[in-house]
């Protein structure tokens, strides 16, 4: 441990229907729970508020955070995690946009949601922030995926 305040964004896509904010939320509250003393938010990629700046600042407001861990609850790296969540933390990513444009706007083509989140607040935090990788390969995650098959089979 150090001295470092350090709050938490749990990030999920968003969605129109409420069933994606039930679950961050939920594990919002789990690592609350779990965790009392944590500084912990969540808030969404697109089309469902709390947007990524606005997250940002909740926790910063009043918190006196040195640094901020966000979390893309999210099962794999894409376009969200490489290029857009980065550019709206305002932080550096390796993301390379002109080398495989093509293919990018192809992917993108089937996801005309984006950019509705003009009226984006500005982020209001000056320290550290830290994205993590998203779920990935984990055999925690295969798990429920045999739970899931085993119970129509
Ligand atoms: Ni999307």
């Amino acid at each position: 441990m150090n001295d470092e305040k350090t709050g938490i964004l749990l990030l999920s896509h968003g969605s129109r229907l409420k069933e994606g904010e039930d679950v961050i939320k939920a594990y919002k509250e789990m690592y609350e729970e779990e965790y009392p003393d944590s500084i912990v938010e969540y808030g969404f990629m697109e089309i469902r508020k709390p947007g990524i700046p606005e997250s940002i600042n909740k926790l910063a407001k009043n918190n006196d955070l040195d640094k901020i861990i966000v979390v893309p609850v999210f099962i794999a790296h894409g376009l969200h995690t490489k290029r857009d969540i980065p550019k709206l933390l305002g932080i550096e990513s390796d993301f390379e946009e002109d080398s495989h444009h093509h293919h990018h706007h192809h992917e993108h083509g089937h996801h005309h949601h984006h950019h509705h989140d003009h009226d984006e607040e500005e982020i209001e935090f000056n320290g550290e922030i830290v994205l993590t990788d998203p779920l990935g390969i984990d055999t925690r995650v295969y798990e429920i995926i045999k739970d899931r098959i085993s119970q129509y089979k």
